[in-house]
C-alpha cells in the first residue's frame, strides 16, 4: 500500500520520526497541551497559562519548529484579543466572514493552518492550485488597459493537522491559493459545477496509523464539516482508496456526495466557497466551547454510532440467518425429540450471559504485549465478566470493532494506538489502560485524557518495574527501570527503542485485581441505577 512506502521515505532520513507513534516529541506536544489548558481554565488564569505557552514554544522552537512557524503571529493573538474574542464570540475565528472573491488565512493555529475562499473558485490539479477568480467585464473599456491575469493574491497552504512536526509537513503536497483579476474571456471553463461548498484536506503523513487516522484526519474533518451538514464536498490530497473504504460509513455521514481525487482529477472543479485545511482542537478531543451548535466529543461518537448501525444489523441478521441454518440441520440429522430441550438450555445460559458485564481485552502482539493474557481472562471471568479478548488487525473493519466494544463494559489494553478505539465505548463505561514503562505521559496525553472528555471511567493502571520485561533484562538500579523520565527525555529514539519497541508486560494479577473489582462493582452499580432511572 501506498502508506507504507511513504513510511520508509520518512524514517530514513529523521530517526525519531515515528511508524506506529504518537507519543514523539514529548517537549512540543507539552507546548500543545498548555493550549488546552488555557482554554479549559477560567479566564483569569487564561493569561497565566497563555504565558506558558508562550515562553515553553518560545524556547523549543528552534530545535522543532519550521521557519513557517511565527512567533509574531502568536503575539499578535495575545491575551487582548483573547478576551475581546470571548466576549464578543467564542465561535468567531479569524476567517468566519471572508468578502467574495478574497482568500482569508488563519495562520494562528498552532497545529493547523486554515484559509478560506469565497467567489469563482475553479480547481488546477496539475499546477496544485486552486483559482479564485475577479472577472472584468468584457464590455468595460477601461479594463482592457488592465493587465489581464494580474495576481492579487498569492497564498501557500499544506493542509495537515500536524503543522509544528516539520519533518512530516516536508512530505505534505503543498496547495497554491490565487485570486486572480481575469479578462472573463481568459478562464478556464467548468467542468463540473458544485452548488456546495468543498473542504480541500490532505491523506498523506501518518494515515495508516489508526491513532492519526482518527485525530489527524477523522475528528478534524468532523469539526470542520459537521456544520454544513452533508452538504459539502471533499477534495483530498493524497487520496487512497483503501481509506475511502475504511471510513466510508463515516465519510456518508459528513458528506452525501463522493470524495475528489484531487491530484488524479484533472476535470475543473467550480465551487463558490471552499475551506483548505482542517480545524484541529486537541488530542482525539472536540472543544463544544469551539463549535457550532455546541457540538462535542459526544456528538461525534453518536455520529459513529448512527455511522456503523446499518451495517451491524446486516452482520446481526447474517448470524441470525446463519444460526437458523445450523439449527435446521442438526434437526435434520438428529430428527429425535430430545434436540428441544438441549436448545432451550442454551438459550437459558445465554440468558444469564448476557446479564454479566462484558469486559473486551485489546490485545497486542509484537511488542507491549500481556504476556500473560491467558491467566487475566481466567481471573477476569471468576470475577464475574463475560470476557471477549479482541485482535484488531489493520484490516479489520471498523465497524466489527465498534459493535464488540459498544457492547462492553469495560475496555482493556496495553498503550498503543489500539487505544484509539476506546472512542468506540459508551460513555459512562471503564477503559483500563495498562502504562508500560516509560509511556506514562504519552499514555494519558493521547488517551487518557481524552477518555475522560468523552465520559468514560479512565483507570490508568503503571505498571511496576517487576511487571515488564524489561527488569530481566537490566540491573535493578538501572535507570531504565528506575528512572524512565530521564531516559525518555533523552529522545524519540531512546523511548521508541527501548519502551515502546522491545517492552512485553506481565501483569501481578493480584494488583491488577483490584482495579479489576473496582471497574466490576462500578459496572453493576451503574447498570442497577440504570435499571432504577428506568422505572421511575
Ligand atoms: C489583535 O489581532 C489583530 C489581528 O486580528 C492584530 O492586528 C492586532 O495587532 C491585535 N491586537 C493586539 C492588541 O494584540
Ligand atoms: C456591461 O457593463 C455594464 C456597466 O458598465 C454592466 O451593467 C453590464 O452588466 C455589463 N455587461 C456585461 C455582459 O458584462
Ligand atoms: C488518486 O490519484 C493518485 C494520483 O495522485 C493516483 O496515484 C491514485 O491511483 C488515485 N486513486 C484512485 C483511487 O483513483
Ligand atoms: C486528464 O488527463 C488524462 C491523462 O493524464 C487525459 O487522458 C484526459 O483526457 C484528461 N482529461 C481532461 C478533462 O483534461
Ligand atoms: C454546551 O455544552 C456543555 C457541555 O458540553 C453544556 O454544559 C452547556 O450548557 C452547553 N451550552 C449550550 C448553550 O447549549
Ligand atoms: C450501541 O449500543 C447502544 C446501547 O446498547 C444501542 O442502542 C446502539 O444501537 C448500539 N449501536 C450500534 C451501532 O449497534
Amino acid at each position: 500500500m501506498v502508506h507504507h512506502h511513504r513510511y520508509h521515505q520518512l524514517r530514513k532520513p529523521t530517526e525519531y520520526i515515528i511508524k506506529d507513534e504518537e507519543s514523539q516529541n514529548h517537549v512540543v506536544m507539552d507546548c500543545s497541551s498548555s493550549v488546552y489548558c488555557k482554554r479549559t481554565q477560567p479566564k483569569l488564569l487564561s493569561f497565566l497559562f497563555l504565558i506558558i505557552f508562550l515562553s515553553c514554544c518560545y524556547v523549543f522552537a528552534p530545535f522543532f519548529l519550521g521557519p513557517s512557524f511565527s512567533l509574531s503571529l502568536l503575539y499578535s493573538y495575545g491575551p487582548e484579543n483573547d478576551s475581546n474574542q470571548d466576549v464578543v464570540d467564542v465561535k468567531a475565528s479569524a476567517c468566519s466572514s471572508v468578502s467574495s472573491g478574497t482568500i482569508c488565512c488563519d495562520r494562528s493555529g498552532y497545529r493547523s493552518d486554515i484559509c478560506v475562499m469565497k467567489g469563482d473558485i475553479r480547481t488546477h490539479a496539475s499546477s496544485s492550485s486552486i483559482f479564485l477568480y475577479n472577472s472584468i467585464s468584457h464590455n468595460n473599456s477601461v479594463s482592457r488597459t488592465i493587465e489581464e491575469d494580474q495576481v492579487l493574491q498569492h497564498e501557500k497552504i499544506k493542509p495537515y493537522t500536524r503543522k509544528w512536526e516539520t519533518s512530516v509537513m516536508d512530505t505534505i503536497d503543498e496547495l497554491n491559493l490565487v485570486a486572480k483579476k481575469v479578462n472573463s474571456g481568459n478562464v478556464q471553463g467548468c467542468d463540473v459545477q458544485h452548488d456546495v461548498p468543498a473542504v480541500f484536506f490532505s491523506n498523506g503523513g501518518y494515515t495508516g496509523n489508526v491513532y492519526h487516522e482518527f485525530n489527524d484526519g477523522i475528528i478534524p474533518l468532523y469539526i470542520t464539516s459537521q456544520r454544513f451538514n452533508k452538504k459539502v464536498v471533499f477534495v483530498i490530497l493524497e487520496y487512497h482508496s483503501w481509506w475511502i473504504t475504511k471510513y466510508g460509513d463515516i465519510l456518508s455521514h459528513l458528506s452525501e456526495f463522493p470524495p475528489i481525487n484531487f491530484s488524479e482529477d484533472n476535470r475543473t472543479h467550480c465551487f463558490s466557497k471552499a475551506i483548505v485545511g482542517l480545524k484541529i482542537h486537541d488530542e482525539l478531543a472536540v472543544d463544544s466551547s469551539l463549535m457550532e451548535g455546541n457540538k462535542s466529543i459526544v456528538d461525534f461518537r453518536n455520529l459513529l454510532d448512527k455511522a456503523y448501525s446499518p451495517r451491524i444489523k446486516g452482520l446481526i441478521k447474517d448470524e441470525e440467518r446463519e444460526a437458523q441454518e445450523k439449527l435446521r440441520q442438526q434437526r435434520q440429522i438428529s430428527l429425535s425429540p430430545s434436540s428441544e430441550p438441549e436448545s432451550k438450555t442454551s438459550q437459558g445460559s445465554q440468558q444469564i450471559a448476557q446479564t454479566k458485564p462484558k469486559l473486551v481485552i485489546v490485545s497486542r502482539s509484537g511488542s507491549r504485549a500481556i504476556t500473560n493474557e491467558n491467566l487475566l481472562v481466567k481471573m477476569a471471568e471468576e470475577i464475574g465478566f463475560k470476557v471477549k479478548v479482541l485482535k484488531p488487525k489493520k484490516t479489520t473493519e471498523l465497524a466489527k470493532i465498534y459493535r464488540v466494544l459498544n457492547e462492553s463494559d469495560v475496555m482493556i489494553g496495553v498503550h498503543g494506538a489500539a487505544m484509539t478505539h476506546f472512542m468506540f465505548m459508551k460513555p459512562r463505561s471503564v477503559f483500563i489502560q495498562v502504562v508500560p514503562l516509560g509511556t506514562n505521559w504519552a499514555a494519558d496525553t493521547y488517551y487518557g485524557e481524552p477518555a475522560r472528555k468523552l465520559g468514560l471511567k479512565y483507570i490508568g493502571y503503571e505498571i511496576h518495574p517487576k511487571e515488564s520485561s524489561l527488569y530481566r533484562k537490566y540491573d535493578k538500579n538501572d535507570p531504565i527501570l528506575k528512572d524512565p523520565d530521564s531516559i525518555t527525555k533523552k529522545g524519540w529514539e531512546y523511548t521508541k527503542k527501548i519502551y515502546l519497541d522491545s517492552q512485553n508486560v506481565k501483569l501481578d494479577l493480584r494488583r491488577f485485581r483490584k482495579r479489576l473489582h473496582r471497574a466490576y462493582e462500578y459496572t453493576i452499580l451503574r447498570s442497577k441505577l440504570n435499571l432504577q432511572h428506568q422505572q421511575q
